[in-house]
């Protein structure tokens, strides 16, 4: 089977995309709306590109009635935002905080999320993320008026002390249960793991 772009709708685009194209990392943003409201929501058109200095990238589609999504309203008035990841034990409050809530609902106040302040900037974590990135916007890229491109530079991580070897900077990934975006509704665990001896002439890190 191929396709071009242009025999495809918006739509087919998207699932021929995403059908494959998995499984996705989750950011799970945390944002401050204009009334101090602590807003969450889980974007997987999601990843890390850099580490210097470290840059993270989500896409923010428009609603299907072209309302701007607060996570986004929310980032181009303060410039800031928190990527937290969730592991298993949040991923099925993480999935419900996708639902259509107004501005003024703040999903971790409405699902019963504990917030922890951040180090750097003005907007909350998740207390209970097993990893989190308080992130400054770098740069905003529009798509087709319909999308917004969002990079941030970290300006601080957080890790959760069990997770991490501080000697050997690894994490314990035992300890460490992430899950991933499949499609629609569907998520994966990712404990089922394979590792293979380094390729040659590569030094593991
Ligand atoms: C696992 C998951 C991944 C999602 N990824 C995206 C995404 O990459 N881009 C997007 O615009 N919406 C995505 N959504 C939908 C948003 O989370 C949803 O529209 C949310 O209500 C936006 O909230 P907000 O208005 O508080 O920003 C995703 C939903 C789920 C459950």
């Amino acid at each position: 089977m191929e396709y071009a772009p242009s025999d495809l709708s918006q739509r087919e685009r998207y699932k021929v995309l995403t059908s494959f194209v998995l499984p996705r990392p989750i950011a799970w943003v945390t944002s401050l709306g204009p009334n101090g409201v602590v807003n969450a929501a889980p974007f997987s058109f999601f990843n890390v590109f850099c580490e210097d200095p470290p840059l993270c990238m989500f896409a923010v589609n428009r609603r299907p009635g072209g309302q701007e999504k607060d996570t986004l309203a929310n980032i181009r008035r303060t410039s800031e935002f928190v990527v937290n990841l969730a592991d298993e034990p949040l991923t099925r409050a993480m999935h419900e905080s996708s639902g259509d809530f107004p501005p003024e609902i703040g999903e971790p106040d409405h699902l019963g999320l504990k917030l922890a302040p951040s180090s750097k900037i003005a907007v909350p974590r998740l207390a209970d993320t097993p990893w989190a990135m308080e992130c400054k916007t770098w740069k905003t890229m529009e798509v087709n008026g319909d999308r917004v491109l969002i990079m941030g530079e970290g300006v601080n991580f957080y890790i959760r002390d069990e997770l991490w070897d501080r000697d050997a900077m690894r994490v314990h990934m035992d300890r460490y249960h992430p899950m991933g975006r499949m499609f629609a509704d569907r998520y994966c665990r990712t404990d089922d793991r394979v590792v293979f001896p380094a390729a040659e002439g590569v030094k593991t890190i």
